[in-house]
Formats: structure tokens, C-alpha cells, sequence
């Protein structure tokens, strides 16, 4: 921690690049991390938990090597997107908000990553996969199951 933080000054706006930095690195914010954060900044540690619950990109708990989001707004639940979440449970056998036993996985959704013409839409890692149905999920889950 001490050499992430030397990288940013104490201006009290480096909080999200901060956290930013902190999850890139440790693939989550530790929880321990936040005194030293708020220390390093002279914010409370209560400014920092609001800013972690504002932005659902921060986890406090250790998420997968790799992210997978399915999306459940309208546009895609109306062509699946249930079913295919529901696949994807049973593919990774984990409930959704959970990380698989390896950390291989960690299966989340989300309500619409407005591209809504293309759905229904799952992104694995920042990447955007259109026009999912659940014969498909097998063979694109199947593509990290090895990395
Ligand atoms: S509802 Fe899925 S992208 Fe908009």
C-alpha cells in the first residue's frame, strides 16, 4: 500500500484513482486498506465506504480472474437474459454475485450496458458479447475456463 500511495499526492480528489489503483493490484480493496487510504488523504474512512457503495466497480471481497455480466435490463430480459443468467449458474455452479471455488469466475448482473440493440448482451472482462442465447453459453464460458 505505502508504495501505490506514494504515487498520488493528498489532494482529497485522488480517492477514486487511488481505489482505482488498489483494485487493479489486489483484484479488490482490502478491507485493511481503507485506514491507510483515509491516513494518507486525511479523509474518514466513512468518506472512502461512501464512495466504495456509490461505485459498484469497487468490491470490497475478492472477486474472479475473470468478470462475467450478464445483462438483465428490459430490452435483454425480454430476449433471455433470465435464462441465460440461469445457464451461467449452472455452468459455473454459483449463484450470481458469487466467485467460483477457484477464483476463476466471479458471475454478476447488471440492469443494461446500454447497447440494448445488441441483447441480449454479456461482457467477460470488458469484452462485449451480442446476440447471446443459452445454447451459446457453454462454448464462450469455455473460452476462460483455461486462462
Ligand atoms: S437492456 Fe441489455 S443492454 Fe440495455
Amino acid at each position: 500500500m505505502k508504495k501505490i500511495l506514494k504515487d498520488f499526492s493528498r489532494n482529497q480528489k485522488e480517492v477514486v484513482p487511488i481505489l482505482h489503483r488498489v483494485q487493479t493490484e489486489y483484484g479488490y480493496i482490502p478491507p485493511e486498506s481503507l485506514p491507510e487510504i483515509a491516513e494518507h488523504l486525511k479523509i474518514s474512512e466513512s468518506e472512502i465506504y461512501g464512495i466504495l457503495t456509490f461505485y459498484k466497480a469497487f468490491s470490497l471481497v475478492p472477486r474472479g480472474k475473470n468478470i462475467v455480466t450478464v445483462c438483465m435490463g428490459t430490452a435483454c430480459h425480454v430476449r433471455g437474459g433470465p435464462q441465460i443468467l440461469d445457464e451461467m449458474e449452472r455452468d459455473l455452479e454459483i449463484k450470481s454475485g458469487r466467485t467460483t471455488a477457484d477464483g476463476n469466475f466471479t458471475l454478476e448482473s447488471v440492469n443494461c450496458l446500454g447497447c440494448c440493440a445488441i441483447g441480449p448482451v454479456v461482457v467477460v472482462n470488458g469484452k462485449y458479447y451480442s446476440h447471446i442465447s443459452v445454447q451459446k453459453v457453454g462454448k464462450l464460458l469455455k473460452e476462460y475456463k483455461s486462462t
